[in-house]
């Protein structure tokens, strides 16, 4: 082959580089000059035979024939990439769904306790807060429960080795916020519980209360009704209907705990309420003078109404969750359900 032969084909080769605009166009190219059984190393192959004057510029044009070649598919692949040429810009297909960007939701639990501050604060209490690690005196003692009391047991409490506790309830709230405070105290202080309970459809080691104060002169057990009554209404809608049973608390007196009737079944009966048409939420009374007497209150001059709910029983019955144990999975297919 003759040097100007050859430079005619490094043209042509260089042009059909140019015009190569899919991927296969510049494989075809590829192969033809630089492919193993390529243009390229015929000549390479047939160089001995040409010319002695001519060898040293075949070689050479050979030589840049590579290169250039080499670097214009190069490029011609990045610009394809890039849509760069015409032909290869993806077009637009309406008709795809789109791309949705996923994004969290709120839990059921916090759900409920925003929910509820929401309701209170506009019957003038404020948020309240207090340590998951208790001591003895805050989650027993001053809530006028004696040593013997069995809620104090190993068995239902998780003690720590430093002599605490992890708080059984919300309650011990209460002292810390009365002894700080002088009545009139409104307060609800949601939290995390603990108690050694075996996990099931409805209980759970570590789960949420509310727990509310009211301190001031003449409050009443009927009090504590209506705004709980009132509450619930607020929450669940104007159909519930909450009934409350005589209990025993030691810091409450008289003490009573309450039901909501069910929202999923209507108080027919269902899996959620186990057929009994009721939910339990929990404990509540009037705040016992010795528990007053304790935070240097006078329980002559002033009473108090002081309430616990169950945030997670609250939010079974709101949203229909038979079992609690779903509400700690965090499966992100139930929160999604759940939070709308
Ligand atoms: N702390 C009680 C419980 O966890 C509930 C309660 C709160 C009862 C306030 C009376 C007053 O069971």
């Amino acid at each position: 082959m003759k040097a100007v032969e050859l430079q005619a084909l490094k043209e042509t080769a260089l042009r059909e580089g140019r015009a190569a605009s899919t991927p296969e166009a510049i494989e075809q190219v590829r192969v033809a000059y630089l492919g193993r059984k390529g243009a390229l190393q015929d000549i390479m192959r047939g160089l001995k035979d040409v010319d002695a004057s001519e060898r040293p510029a075949v070689g050479r044009i050979a030589n840049e024939l590579k290169t250039a070649l080499t670097e214009l598919l190069e490029t011609r692949k990045t610009e394809l990439q890039a849509g760069a040429s015409p032909s290869a810009t993806p077009r637009f297909d309406y008709t795809l769904p789109g791309v949705w960007n996923r994004i969290g939701t709120r839990h059921p639990v916090s759900l409920i306790i925003e929910e509820t501050i929401r309701i209170f604060a506009r019957m003038g209490f404020t948020v309240a807060d207090g340590p998951d690690i208790e001591t003895e005196y805050y989650n027993f003692d001053a809530l006028n429960t004696p040593a013997h009391h069995p809620s104090r047991d190993t068995q239902d409490t998780f003690w720590l080795e430093t002599g605490r506790l992890l708080r059984t309830q919300t309650s011990p709230v209460q002292i810390r916020v009365m002894e700080k405070q002088k009545p009139p105290i409104r307060i609800i202080a949601p939290g995390r519980c603990y108690r050694r309970d075996t996990t099931d459809a409805t209980h759970s080691a570590n789960f949420h209360q509310i727990e509310g104060l009211y301190v001031h002169r003449d409050v009443s057990l009927a009090d504590l009704k209506g705004d709980i009554a009132g509450f619930a209404r607020e929450l669940m809608g104007p159909d519930v209907r909450v009934r409350f049973r005589p209990h025993f608390f030691p810091f409450t007196e008289p003490s009573v705990e309450y039901d909501f009737s069910c929202h999923v079944c209507g108080g027919k009966g269902c899996r959620v309420c186990k057929q009994s048409g009721w939910i339990e939420i929990s404990g509540a009374g009037m705040v016992h003078p010795r528990v007053l007497k304790t935070v240097g209150y006078d329980p002559e001059t002033v009473s108090g109404y002081a309430f616990g709910m169950g945030v997670e029983r609250i939010a079974m019955i709101k949203y229909g969750i038979h079992d609690i144990r779903l509400l700690y999975e965090n499966d992100v297919r139930f929160l999604e359900q759940v939070s709308v």
